[in-house]
């Protein structure tokens, strides 16, 4: 039997999943997993999801297009991966046409949309971040930014696919940013504010939670890797790698990230009146002060959704429902976290995050141990029917273990027997954690 919220709330029998990266990817292997047995489909999906479920040519972005899919395909359940759909309100389109879905509605979203209004409301409610000043002006920034001094962080206001932050070393490097971007230059509108904020130092960690409102469920801890290179170097990116549990969160510390940090979020998100039925990820620097706020998205994290779904000894289909219908607090108790650890790392193409080739034919291990996945990400079919690279990050091993040492070394071994001319990948995914040991 399944771990169904109750007989008055029957689980959705017809899914769509929206969304084209590995995050979506397996979302519908996790789906696919429920005992509810559902029919899913995918829009627009990739060549490693069009394997698993029928894919159609609809758009992340394109509101009326997936609202007419839905429709088509009698969709009861929409789950929607990326952030843009969400702030472009596509569950609010949902809602309207009658149609339940995961992810909070477009004022929901502005919670990642908006560094600015983010700011705004961790500082009224006193949850722990970083001091920040808010610019629209290049004078005025560039005042604030030379009296705080280097290192600094310059965000700019918007949605930049994971790019519109700059951590600065120097001063001639943030003075340089905040001009780029006040200036347009980059990023357009999204950079028309900016938020200068002071460098916080400390691991990183993603805290994942899932929350129907005043209910929530914190989903497994993870860390990813946010800098292309080996040992933290070289520009940020979407994620390199992921592990999970992120050991750094010890127990104590969690009950503290939940008192300090995730219970105050989301009950402020619901005190400025807010519906948020979704995944809240609060990214969270832990510094020697305590934990911080370094944003919020709110979405599931790619490539953090790769590690942490499948950690969950639950039905991941009645948990989304539950919270998309407001009943989460039955399935909570429901919510079991397997033992295991968990690894993921990314196989990107050589230049991403700027420029990088793609349909470059990817040749896979013609068989894979029963604890590794590989899970896609940016790759299409090419007319010869050959799987070839069409995204800046490209792949997900994924592996899990009894240990984070028997996970890495699973799913390292695959890496390697993946063939692709232009892939790349970090070679110290969870090593921080393995060192400390
Ligand atoms: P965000 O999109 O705000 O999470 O920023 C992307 C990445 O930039 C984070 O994951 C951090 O690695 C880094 N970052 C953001 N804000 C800060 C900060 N105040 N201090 C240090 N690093 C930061
Ligand atoms: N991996 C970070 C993110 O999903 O934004």
């Amino acid at each position: 039997m399944s771990s169904a919220p109750s007989e008055s709330t029957p689980l959705p029998k017809n899914v769509l999943i929206v969304g084209a990266g590995g995050r979506e990817h397996t979302l519908v292997k996790t789906v696919l997993a429920s005992p509810a047995r559902p029919r899913v489909i995918a829009a627009p999906g990739n060549a490693g999801i069009a394997a698993e479920v029928p894919t159609f040519p609809v758009a992340a972005d394109d509101i009326p297009g997936l609202v007419a899919l839905a429709r088509r395909e009698q969709i009861d359940f929409v789950i929607v991966g990326p952030e843009v759909p969400l702030s472009l309100g596509l569950v609010d389109a949902l809602a309207a046409a009658g149609i339940p879905a995961y992810g909070p509605k477009a004022d929901g979203a502005r919670l990642e949309a908006s560094k600015v209004f983010t700011k705004k409301i961790l500082l009224k409610y006193g949850i722990p971040t970083a001091a920040s000043g808010i610019f629209t002006e290049i004078e005025p920034a560039l005042a604030y930014l030379r009296s705080r001094g280097a290192p600094i962080v310059i965000k700019a206001d918007g949605l930049a696919a994971g790019k519109g932050v700059v951590v600065a070393q120097s001063l001639a490097e943030a003075e340089a940013a905040a001009t780029d971007m006040l200036s347009g230059n980059k990023f357009g509108a999204a950079g028309s504010q900016i938020l200068v904020e002071d460098c916080l130092v400390g691991e990183e960690t993603s805290i994942l939670v899932v929350t129907s409102g005043r209910d929530y469920v914190i989903l497994p801890t993870s860390q990813d890797h946010k800098r292309i290179g080996d040992g933290d170097t070289g520009p940020n990116t979407g994620g390199m790698g992921t592990y999970s549990p992120a050991d750094v969160v010890t127990p104590e510390l969690l009950v503290r990230i939940d008192r300090e940090i995730v219970k105050p979020s989301v009950d402020a998100i619901a005190d400025e009146g807010i519906d948020f039925r979704g995944t809240l990820f609060i990214g969270i620097m832990l510094t020697p002060q305590g934990p911080s706020v370094l944003e919020y998205n709110t979405r599931f994290g790619d490539p953090e959704t790769q590690v942490v779904l499948p950690r969950l000894d639950t039905d991941v289909l009645a948990l989304l429902w539950a919270a998309a219908r407001g009943t989460l607090g039955e399935v909570k108790p429901l919510v079991k976290i397997k033992p295991d650890h968990a690894i993921c790392v990314v196989i990107a193409a050589r230049g991403y995050p700027d420029a990088y080739p793609k349909g470059d034919a990817i040749t896979f291990p013609p068989a894979l141990p029963d604890n590794v996945q590989i899970i896609h990400a940016g790759t299409a079919k090419n007319a010869a029917g050959q799987v070839v690279t069409a995204g800046g990050r490209v792949l997900g091993v994924t592996a899990l273990a009894h240990t984070l040492r028997a996970a890495a070394d699973s799913a390292y071994a695959v890496c390697e027997q993946i063939e692709c001319a232009t892939k790349v990948y970090r070679r110290d995914i969870g090593a921080k954690q393995l060192n400390r040991r």
